[in-house]
């Protein structure tokens, strides 16, 4: 009988009426051990319940089989002695040591042999005859099954004193019908699949309940913050506490538009190549965008204006229609800034953290996506004296309160500058951040007032975190190989906690 049948069985068997497993394992013709597997599975699902019945068997022994032929050792040792009794000596000579030890003890306990002790110990008999070998009777009552006609306290001597009789035990159990009995076992599903939640069937399904054993196995911790959070959450502190408003960065995927066009970034220029940036296969192109203003970055881009010769190439909507995954937060800060000069120009300070993508090759520095931290002021007769305090103000805060500047370039900013900082705890000048001031090409399209300047300035978050938590490769700090642990027990992030006269100091 094989396993589904065995099963359909025994569901069926105790439909009827209680089953007791070592029966069924009889009439089904398996062992069982087998019946109480099933039933054990089947319990658990509580299609069946059981309690347990001690079971016992007496068996012979080997020696025993043969003292119910030839009569128990005492009744042997009683028949080696003639009538007129003999020596000792020559009464051992006779029978096997079994005989002479248990069997003489035995005949002497019952009185049938006695011992005459002096001179050479002699062996005699005390009866005439045997009215009744006792021990070869009861083991032939065990042999036929009935033992229960023997006194108890004599099966008890000869299954533990004189180890005639073994005495086998066993547990049985009495099957009978469970809380959720059924005469066929639904397999309960132990997962929660899509084609389930799409197709409604989860509401009909009986989930396979869990078995996790309390108190088994190490107890989860609570969440814990990652590193790059911490860091993020100190930047946004620092520019809260400048006056700053969050620009929304909810979307990844930009079009070429927002990413570059508004940035005044020629459609030719490297950068807007997969090699560096990441197209969208579906949907490739989104071509919504404010046409009017399309209208006016297209002008720019061929033939400038404003005193601005422009890029001089014929550009292309398809282009800016392209749909990419944003590689810079600028392309956030373009959308703010434009509709800021939509709804009418105010003074504004704005700022971003979040992701952005490079179809870079990963290195240790390098991943194809990473977080960048973006802040932009918005007023009238900005200077870049002003973006250089602003820096200071920024950088102070987070505990760089020595800065230098370098000359650089980016399309969408005039002047440039890279930042660098002399870092207290790398003891040396490293490069913290790019910044600039908008370009009038990017501006004046947006609809901005001519006296309008915007400063600006960015930053990676994962460089100062992987400073600060002295992580020198960013797949240890970003990604599928990072460790849960390091996640647990990275320390608290010192940024923004520096004393506010060091700020004073820096910008003095
Ligand atoms: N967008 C620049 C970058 O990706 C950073 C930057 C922001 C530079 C604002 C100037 C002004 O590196």
């Amino acid at each position: 009988m094989d396993d589904a049948a065995l099963e359909k069985a025994l569901l069926l068997a105790v439909s009827v009426g209680d089953v007791t497993s070592d029966e069924f394992a009889e009439q089904s013709g398996v062992d069982h051990k087998k019946v109480i597997g099933l039933m054990k599975s089947l319990e658990a699902s509580a299609l069946v319940r059981s309690s347990a019945v001690d079971r016992s068997a007496l068996a012979l022994t080997p020696e025993s089989e043969t003292y119910i032929v030839d009569g128990s050792p005492e009744a042997q040792a009683f028949h080696a002695v003639p009538a007129d009794g003999c020596s000792l000596a020559e009464f051992k000579q006779a029978v096997s040591k079994t005989v002479a030890e248990v069997g003489f003890k035995q005949a002497m306990q019952s009185k049938w042999l006695g011992m005459v002790k002096g001179g050479e110990p002699r062996v005699e008999r005390k009866v005439d005859a045997i009215n009744e070998d006792t021990c070869q009777t009861q083991l032939k009552l065990i042999q036929e099954g009935k033992a229960g006609d023997i006194d108890p306290k004599d099966l008890e001597s000869l299954i533990k004193k004189r180890k005639l009789v073994k005495q086998d035990t066993w547990k049985v159990y009495v099957i009978s019908k469970g809380a959720e009995f059924s005469l066929e076992r639904k397999k309960q599903p132990t997962d929660l699949t899509r084609e389930m939640l799409q197709d409604g069937t989860w509401r009909d399904e009986t989930f396979k309940a869990y078995n996790l054993v309390p108190g088994a196995g190490a107890m989860p911790s609570g969440g814990h913050v990652h590193p790059l959070l911490k860091v993020r959450q100190q930047f946004r502190e620092t520019f809260l506490q400048l006056g700053f408003a969050e620009m929304p960065t909810n979307n990844f995927v930009e079009s070429g538009f927002w990413n570059f066009d508004t940035l005044i970034q020629p459609q030719m220029h490297p950068a807007r190549d997969a090699h560096d940036t990441f197209f969208m296969k579906t949907p490739a192109v989104a071509n919504r965008a404010p046409e009017d203003y399309v209208e006016r970055v297209k002008t720019m881009h061929e033939v400038g204006g404003h005193g601005s010769i422009g890029h001089q190439y014929a550009w292309k909507r398809t282009e800016a229609d392209k749909n990419i995954l944003r590689t810079h937060t600028t392309a956030v800060s373009a959308r703010c800034l434009h509709k800021l000069a939509k709804d009418g120009f105010k003074p504004a300070k704005y700022f971003s953290i979040d992701r952005v993508f490079r179809n870079e090759a990963v290195d240790r520095t390098h991943l194809a996506e990473f977080h960048q931290v973006e802040g932009v002021i918005c007023d009238k007769n900005l200077t870049l004296g002003d973006l250089i305090g602003v820096l200071h103000q920024f950088f102070a805060r987070l505990g760089m309160t020595q800065l230098r500047f370098k000359p650089a370039f980016n399309p969408y900013t005039e002047p440039s500058m890279e930042i660098f900082a002399y870092h207290p705890m790398l003891k040396k000048w490293v490069e913290v951040g790019n910044s600039g001031m908008f370009r009038p090409e990017m501006m004046l399209p947006m609809g901005m007032p001519p006296d309008v300047n915007v400063i600006a300035w960015g930053l990676s978050l994962e460089r100062p975190t992987m400073i600060m938590y002295g992580i020198d490769n960013i797949r240890d700090l970003f990604g599928s190989k990072m460790q849960l642990g390091s996640v647990k027990n990275n320390p608290f992030c010192r940024l923004g906690l520096i004393e506010q006269t060091e700020t004073v100091k820096a910008t003095q």
